[in-house]
């Protein structure tokens, strides 16, 4: 995600905001920029595209001096990386600069009021707004007009904000993103991350969420809400350079399973605007959506698994037929493209080659092409265009094995196969309102479904020298053991192969025998018996049954398996998504346990660009 750092004290804050960029990098970029105040209360702003180097060598020419700054490293959501949208952003006089992280939700709608207002935007931010919405609000505090400010926003944001008119401060606040505080004796420091301040302090405050607080040479205040200064406590920070740039968490991939109730927000969020029948964000008319024939999602690796669950949940909720593939494989295959047919191309990178090529031919062949990606401006986002672009806004994915990108690849899928239904008149308004409602509710139970980490690293230690295993599930639960199975294998290098429950007895079943070990997922109630019946196949064979199992099918599944796992209770087309969180555990216990290296297996790449 991006980095923001924030520097007041008594040395020049330029090469002070620039190392404290450079150790943010680690995060993912793609733009840069810094505001510094100068002696004489001018705002300069330096920025630029591309590598921290790019932004360097800008300022080695000209460095603007000055003792107060905010600096920022951009990972695009909303409008390209470029020059225009990199951060700092500033009001029109030129005298607020702002950089922010996180997601203005109702940007929008504040951007329609002030450009009434006279705003002139120039770039095509959300943050933006933010520094025009300060500047009509000012009336000679920024303190209080933070306040106000933070009243009036809506999504996540951690904001710093320096102000011509008030040199001596450096101002900040947060909702729903992380901001920390620092101080030494004659200076202050805000960061989004701790690495950008341990070579300065390591006592910080972290905000909560609506806190702001002000900052000067002697010190830092907090407020609350409402204005009133709230008693803040340093925390002393104890983590070396690299486990803080893992948020504490031992690995990246470990922190990016920890990330995703957050990430299952912001993916939804965009989406959802109150109005139950706008579906806007798709880029689909009504009349195209209706007229729709037939689907194809194309993906590689963990995406392509995300396809496999669009193909179960558009199908059974808009009832359109939907084909799954691989894309090394079908950009060879001649494929069929009919009229009125759709082709989703799914990437987290929007790099991937075969992905890439997949959707040329698809487009040649005249299927309507849209994209699910994370990375804003990818190759993948520019060949089908933004509009025709569905961000997930995951955040960066540093570990190799994707985890949070594959949560909200699966949730894009809801997203599309309910604005479908709807469209096509496929669903009633109750119970599409119903499924949004649990769709509102999931990153809560993700949160309590990452309460079984002490558990599965239990029951990783005891089968972490397996040398097989199999994963197995039916309908929505096949789907994500392909994913499981991928997952273990990659990370661990333990062989694992995902059956859909029926098939094993047509051969794999061959493979079991005492001691085998073997995953089953049960999150369907429709299909239980059938997959218990499964299980009893599995264990007269002398199997062990692991069973990653919704809580309210806890009673039926008990007996059935020698160890279970429980997901908090959940619709049956959302329960996958929660089960999700205990299968990434498992592959990343396994590999801790055998002491692999989690985010960075052997042989693999994160983004495959050539075939
Ligand atoms: C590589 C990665 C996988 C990823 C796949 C597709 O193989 O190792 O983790 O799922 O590419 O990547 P994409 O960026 O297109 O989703």
């Amino acid at each position: 995600m991006c980095g923001i750092v924030g520097y007041i004290g008594g040395q020049e804050a330029c090469p002070i905001l620039m190392e404290g960029l450079s150790r943010l990098s680690y995060r993912g970029y793609d733009s840069a920029g810094v505001a510094v105040l100068d002696a004489h209360g001018k705002l300069n702003i330096r920025k630029a595209k591309g590598r921290l180097e790019n932004l360097e060598a800008l300022l080695a020419s000209d460095m603007p001096g000055g003792s107060v700054g905010i600096g920022h490293t951009r990972w695009a959501t909303h409008g390209e990386p470029s020059d225009l949208n990199a951060h700092p952003h500033t009001d029109v006089k030129g005298g607020i600069a702002v950089v922010h992280n996180g997601i203005i939700e109702n940007h929008d709608t504040l951007r329609r009021h002030l450009q009434s207002q006279g705003c002139v935007f120039v770039s095509q931010t959300d943050t933006e707004v933010v520094a025009h919405l300060l500047s009509t609000l000012y009336q000679g505090s920024m303190k209080d007009t933070l306040l106000k400010a933070m009243g009036m926003l809506e999504g996540s944001y951690a904001l710093g904000v320096v102000c011509d008119q008030e040199p001596g401060a450096l101002f900040c606040a947060r909702h729903e993103s992380p901001l920390v505080v620092g101080a030494k004796a004659g200076a202050s420091f805000i960061a989004s991350d701790i690495p950008a301040l341990l070579s300065h302090t390591r006592d910080v405050i972290f905000l909560q969420d609506k806190e702001m607080a002000v900052l000067t040479r002697e010190g830092i205040q907090v407020y609350d809400p409402f204005g009133s200064q709230r008693q803040h406590t340093f925390y002393h920070v104890e983590w070396d350079l690299s486990s803080a740039e893992k948020g504490g968490y031992a690995h990246y991939m470990l922190k990016e399973i920890h990330e995703q109730p957050t990430a299952l927000h912001s993916t939804f969020a965009p989406r959802n605007n109150g109005n139950q029948h706008d579906y806007r964000w798709l880029p689909l008319t009504q009349e195209e959506a209706g007229k729709l024939k037939k689907i194809s999602i194309v993906a590689c690796g963990t995406a392509y698994h995300a396809g496999m669950f669009g193909k179960y949940v558009i199908e059974k909720l808009a009832r359109v037929p939907v084909m799954a593939d691989i894309a090394s494989e079908y950009r060879y295959r001649d494929p069929i493209i009919g009229a009125d047919e759709l082709f989703i191309a799914v990437s987290q990178s929007g790099e991937t080659a075969d992905t890439l090529a997949a959707l040329r031919e698809a487009k040649r062949r005249g299927a309507k092409v849209i994209a699910i990606c994370n990375v804003v401006g990818s190759t993948i986002s520019r060949e089908v265009g933004e509009a025709n672009t569905l961000y997930t806004y995951a955040g960066p994915e540093i570990a190799v094995a994707s985890t949070k990108a594959y949560m909200t690849q699966v949730e894009m899928m809801l997203l599309i196969a309910l604005a479908l239904a709807d469209l096509r008149g496929e669903i009633t308004p109750d119970e599409a309102e119903r499924l949004r409602t649990e769709i509102a509710a999931l990153p809560a139970k993700a949160e309590q479904a990452l309460a079984i980490e002490e558990k599965m690293q239990r029951f990783a230690s005891t089968v972490s020298q397996k040398k097989h295993v199999f994963f197995v599930g039916r309908g929505l639960d096949y789907a994500l053991s392909l994913e499981a199975a991928l997952k273990l294998k990659e990370v661990s290098y333990v062989f694992s192969e995902a059956y859909a429950a029926g098939e094993l007895k047509h051969g794999p079943i061959a493979l079991l025998q005492e001691g085998r070990l073997v995953v089953a997922t049960i999150t369907q109630p429709a299909l239980l018996d059938k997959t218990l019946s499964n299980l009893r196949e599995i264990k007269a064979r002398g199997a062990r049954v692991l069973a990653i199992c919704r809580e309210d099918l806890e009673a039926k599944v008990v007996g059935e398996a020698d160890d279970l796992i429980l997901i908090p209770a959940a619709d049956d087309l959302l329960a996958p998504l929660l089960a999700v969180i205990p299968l990434q555990l498992f592959a990343y216990c396994m590999a801790v346990a055998r002491g692999c290296d989690v985010d960075k297996p052997r042989n693999l790449a994160k983004s495959v660009t050539v075939e």
